[in-house]
């Protein structure tokens, strides 16, 4: 394993005080993890450092053809004032697939989750103890080679940012409108859809733009053929409730694996709901809500946790769902899963990862 070298900074930042008014992902802590790669030697000079600026080259590799990879996860704190971890391991895979598709070096993903933790331990501090707070975890990579050239690079960045954050969308908990996306496309067959990766969210945004225009918050993607079958939110997976019945799109390569997506799977089955993971297409979401039997809608994400929707709007038709109230298994798993992540209810499916044993 490698070694990781300690540069701890002189001039500590002062904390947020108020830490409801967080927000999301614009505070950082006072250090960062950061280790290099270099074809023929392999990932190096692993450090922890102050948190500060990158020198890059203005032909780096990485701001020209987008090679960069991420992840998303959070340290939450207990009532004891432990910090704990949600299912970590799962992000390091995730950021191994998408490192393949993005012909980014494999990460050791032991040695990236021990790194991690030795960030956190120096920023256990930093972990907000109010409630419905968390340190928002960024491990990311990115080329670096100074080369207008396209071609995998040869040089790369792994790094690790923290940033105290509150919830993702202003609304927190309150039901968020969501325009269905029918102009643009986020992914196509083969694409990239399923992975971690910049170019993905950059896409993304005309069409957030224009959801915002008409005062909607997120856009929900369509499949990228015929723009008929529902895939995800960009920021969160989604889910329906028809009839009594949980269901969420099939991953078939164009949608994100959320974390947050598989474990309010099993949370759901393990309540003794039925689930399905299956292709939905948008009017047969239309046409269960003209029936009355589309319960709910709730999207689910590292940063977006459970989210209700309370508005979809597809074309003309504009659908409120559930009398734009947070529905019972939705708050069923925001329940579940937040209980679980800030310790308040025990951990049955063995998810939780303490920073210290
Ligand atoms: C996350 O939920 O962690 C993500 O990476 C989504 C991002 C849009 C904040």
């Amino acid at each position: 394993m490698l070694e990781i070298k300690y540069e701890l900074s002189e001039n500590l930042k002062e904390k947020p005080k108020d830490e409801t008014k967080l927000g999301f992902g614009h505070i950082f802590t006072d250090h960062m993890f950061v280790m290099n790669y270099d074809e023929g030697k392999g990932w190096n000079n692993a450090r922890i450092v102050p948190f500060g600026n990158v020198e890059l080259s203005p032909a780096a590799m990485c701001l020209h053809y987008g090679q960069e990879i991420f992840e998303g996860l959070k340290a939450y704190r207990t009532a004891d004032g432990s910090v704990q971890l949600f299912r970590p391991d799962e992000n390091f895979k995730r950021m191994n697939v998408s490192a393949k598709r993005m012909v980014i070096p494999q990460i050791d993903e032991e040695f990236c989750l021990y790194a991690l933790k030795e960030l956190l331990k120096i920023e256990e501090e930093w972990v907000p103890h109010t409630e419905g707070a968390a340190l928002y975890i960024r491990p990311f990579i990115f080329a670096t080679d100074p080369y207008v050239g396209v071609k995998p690079a040869d040089h790369y960045l792994f790094m690790i940012i923290l940033s105290p954050s509150g919830a993702y969308y202003s609304t927190g908990l309150n039901p968020v409108k969501i325009y269905v996306e029918s102009k643009y496309v986020r992914a196509v067959r083969g694409g990239t859809g399923f992975a971690k990766t910049a170019a993905n969210y950059a896409i993304s945004l005309a069409g957030q733009e224009e959801a915002h225009q008409q005062d909607y918050e997120q856009v929900l993607w369509l499949d990228g053929v015929e723009q008929r079958y529902v895939e995800e939110v960009g920021s969160m997976n989604i889910f329906f409730v028809i009839d009594g019945e949980v269901v969420t799109p099939l991953l078939t390569g164009s949608v994100l694996p959320g974390i947050t997506r598989k474990s309010a799977i099993e949370i759901c089955k393990k309540k003794g709901l039925k689930v399905s993971e299956r292709k939905i297409a948008i009017d047969e979401i239309a046409k269960a809500y003209d029936e009355g039997k589309l319960d709910e809608v709730f999207g689910t994400g590292t940063a977006a946790v459970i989210s209700p929707v309370g508005h979809l709007k597809w074309g003309d038709k504009i659908m409120t769902i559930n009398d734009n109230k947070i529905g019972k298994i939705s708050q069923m798993l925001y329940d579940t899963m937040t209980g679980m992540q800030w310790g308040k209810i025990p951990d049955e499916f063995g998810w939780i990862v303490p920073l210290k044993d």
